[in-house]
């Protein structure tokens, strides 16, 4: 068993597509375990992004994802990190498959509804980062 870190980004709830997302996962049997609305603040951006904090697309990255609230998500399940990266589709909207969230739902690179750890270790240090013990269940 493995739990992910995902965050339905701002245009996800912009948009009301949080049920929409989280159906894909619930409907693939993987375990919501920790869940919250909220809106990132300046510091928890660079933290979280701390591998991007110096790239030329940071500054449109951290204002978008800062600037109205997003839903974060502890996901469970087996290989949970690498199921979910795979259900969110690449990066980039253009290159994201269709069936994928990205592919079916987004146009726009900065704006492409969900991040998912990219890995076991990025995905504990994210967990901590947005959850304390106590608020994951499971
Ligand atoms: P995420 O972290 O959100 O799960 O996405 P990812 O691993 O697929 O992509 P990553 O390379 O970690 O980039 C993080 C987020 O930054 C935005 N981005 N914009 N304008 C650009 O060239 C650019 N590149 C990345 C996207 O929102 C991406 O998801
Ligand atoms: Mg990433």
């Amino acid at each position: 068993m493995e739990t992910t870190l995902v965050l339905i980004k701002p245009d996800g709830v912009r948009r009301n597509l949080i049920g929409a997302i989280i159906s894909r996962f619930e409907a693939k049997g993987l375990k919501i375990r920790g869940m919250k609305l909220m809106q990132m603040s300046g510091e928890l951006a660079d933290k979280h992004y701390a591998e991007h904090v110096t790239k030329g697309f940071y500054p449109e990255l951290k204002a978008f994802m800062t600037g109205s609230p997003l839903v974060a998500l502890a996901i469970a399940g087996p290989d949970a990190v690498s199921l979910v990266r795979k259900m969110m589709g690449a990066t980039k909207p253009a290159d994201s498959a269709p069936g994928t969230i990205r592919g079916d739902y987004a146009t726009i690179v900065t704006e492409n509804l969900v991040h998912g750890s990219d890995s076991p270790e990025s995905a504990a240090r994210e967990l901590a980062l947005w959850f304390t013990a106590a608020e994951l269940v499971g």
